[in-house]
């Protein structure tokens, strides 16, 4: 596994201020657990007080807008995020892919916005069952890849890849550990690609799609795995600190 561990929970559209509780609890025990980078995405509703509470973990945004602003009823920039607190933002998940219909071009215009506004992002990338049974998994993510990331090439500590197939969030399901490691291998030739082999070889790739505590350890071990973004697992701060430790135990080898 990569130097050190990145461990990102995703609250998606869950919680209110009563679970600043696990917010606090998570920040608490990250402070024995050093070894390992943590960070939550709380909706845009908790970034402020998440930021607040917290005071070790990282603070980010699970989407923005690619503008500064303007008339964009509801929609909010980097620039806001980062005024209320967050490091970074989450971009191009696959449930904003499906349900908002955000295509590559955009989730790279949101990454450059962010960055542009000091924010460091995670590009999130992963097929569909149905690509994957067609044998297209590697060829579908390198064009995401190529289409989502930002163009920036100084990404050096700015842009962190998830990986997350879609048949595997929230289903309790995953890819085998060989799976994983073909695919995170992949991902790096096409980052290399990109931005050349020392920077390419310097962007964390993230596994994503239901990691738990009890499977952590063994998807966090497989090649070229830099840490994990976490859904429904990060929600309490007893699950998440599973994750976590597991993090840390892999760490210490
Ligand atoms: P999950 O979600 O851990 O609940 O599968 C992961 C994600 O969508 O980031």
């Amino acid at each position: 596994m990569a130097d050190r561990p990145y461990i990102v929970g995703n609250w998606k559209m869950h919680g209110t201020r009563a679970m600043l509780a696990e917010a606090r609890a998570i920040d608490r025990a990250a402070e024995r657990l050093m070894k390992v980078e943590v960070a939550l995405a709380p909706p845009f509703t908790l970034i402020h007080a998440t930021r607040k509470e917290a005071s070790l973990i990282g603070v980010g945004a699970q989407d923005c807008h690619p503008a500064d602003g303007g008339a964009h009823t509801g929609d909010i920039s980097a620039a806001m995020l980062k005024d209320a607190g967050a490091g970074f933002t989450i971009v191009g998940h696959s449930e904003r892919r499906a349900d908002h219909g955000e295509k590559d071009a955009d989730v790279r215009a949101k990454a450059d916005a962010a960055i542009a506004a000091g924010m460091n992002v995670i590009v999130c990338v992963g097929e569909t069952e149905a690509q994957r049974d067609a044998g297209k998994a590697e060829s579908v993510v390198a064009e995401q890849l190529k289409g989502s990331l930002p163009v920036d090439d100084d990404v050096d500590g700015k842009v962190t890849v998830a990986y997350e197939p879609v048949w595997a969030i929230g289903t309790g399901r995953t890819p085998t550990v060989e799976d994983i490691g073909a695919m995170h291998r992949s991902i790096r030739k096409v980052l290399q690609g990109i931005y050349g082999e020392e920077e390419g070889a310097k962007v964390r790739i993230l596994y994503g799609g239901s990691v738990k505590p009890d499977n952590a350890a063994e998807l966090l071990a497989a090649d070229e795995v830099g840490g994990a973004l976490v859904g429904g697992a990060s929600l309490t701060a007893e699950s998440f600190l599973g994750i976590i430790v597991a993090a840390a135990e892999a760490q210490e080898g």
